[in-house]
């Protein structure tokens, strides 16, 4: 009997087998109970030594139903850790990254340029009245100046008599806006959206513009050269860079001024700031008096400058990109080339 339940126990393999071992040895009706019932039938000098051998057995076999109940626990656990085992020390699958349009990213830096001059970021719509657009900054219903800006109308019904609105041909309409709000003194930049009608390699009906204004008691034509010659060394990571000032006409300007910097154009290889070649890379001048008047800025007490810079321009000078279009495509593998993505 012994060896027949020892023999069992080894072998069972799992716990149900172990428990039905059990029962069938220990159980109520198992064989080690049924010859514990006849101990009674026997002799007291049979029962003296059948009695102790039985509990023995009784010990025995319990004794070896636990040892290999822990040692099935043991090997399953050992197949749990076997199974779910993971390798921390595996190098990670990367995900791709987002990242900031190189556009953005020009506009960060361009703040952040100006803000290290006092220069606060000045914000206004898109969609404009074509009094903020044109008539505030001296740009009156039969102007040429509104034909050539390839403005874009918004559509109106009969009977609407809400000012007609535009899409804004420049950031000069945050000027007004801002001059209307906060009066003088102020020093702002106003970058953002502008549309026109017109598309080629470097023209696109949505571009970005960065709109400068400084308005104070004694400003000058001298503080306009300073302070963007600061910002082209800064931007353009070249000290000393030279720039141009060529008389030219804005309505809202007087007098006005486009400005050219300095640059090399070898072997195919454009180079900033070096050079005796030019780029025109803004239109600017001073504040028309009218314009101040317009926004409720006495030109009696108050000048100032103003330019208008073409951001996406600057950007693909600043990073050798000669096609415009290619900004605004969402393309990654262009993303990629130029290192705006991962
Ligand atoms: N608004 C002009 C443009 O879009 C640029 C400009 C701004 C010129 C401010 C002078 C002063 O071309």
């Amino acid at each position: 009997l012994r060896n027949k339940y020892i023999d069992l126990i080894a072998t069972a393999s799992d716990e149900a087998t172990l428990e039905d071992v059990r029962l069938s040895a220990l159980g109520k009706k198992g064989e080690v109970a049924l010859k514990m019932r006849e101990l009674g039938k026997m002799s007291p000098e049979e029962r003296k030594t059948a009695g102790p051998a039985l509990n023995a057995l009784k010990d025995e076999i319990n004794s070896a139903l636990a040892a290999k109940k822990e040692a099935l626990a043991d090997a399953a656990l050992d197949a749990r850790l076997a199974g779910e085992w993971l390798d921390v020390t595996l190098p990670g699958r990367p995900r791709p990254q987002g990242s900031i349009h190189p556009v953005s990213q020009v506009i960060e830096e361009v703040t952040a340029i100006f803000a290290d001059m006092g220069f606060s970021v000045a914000e206004g719509p898109q969609i404009d009245t074509d009094w903020y657009n044109f008539d505030a900054l001296n740009i009156p219903g039969h102007h040429p100046a509104r034909a050539e800006m390839d403005t874009f109308y918004m559509h109106r019904d009969e009977g609407d008599n809400r000012p007609p609105h535009v899409l804004r041909t420049h950031t000069s309409p945050v000027q007004i806006r801002h001059m209307e709000k906060h009066g003088a003194p102020c020093r702002i930049i106003a970058p953002g959206r502008v549309y026109r009608a017109d598309y080629d390699q470097t023209h696109t009906p949505m571009f970005h513009q960065v709109e400068g204004l400084a308005i104070d008691r004694d400003i000058s034509m001298a503080n306009l050269k300073w302070v963007l010659e600061e910002f082209f060394a800064a931007f353009f990571e070249v000290d000393g860079i030279k720039t141009r000032f060529r008389a030219s006409h804005f309505p809202f300007t007087e007098p006005s001024a486009e400005v050219d910097i300095q640059c090399s154009w070898e072997d195919g290889q454009l180079r900033i700031g070096e050079g005796d070649g030019w780029l025109e890379v803004l239109g600017s001048g001073m504040v028309h008096p009218k314009v101040l008047s317009a926004a409720g800025v006495d030109p009696a007490e108050w000048q100032g400058f103003a330019f208008g810079m073409g951001i996406d321009r600057i950007a693909m000078l600043k990073y050798g990109i000669p096609d415009l279009r290619a900004f605004f495509d969402s393309d990654l593998r262009w993303l990629r080339h130029y290192g705006f993505a991962s």
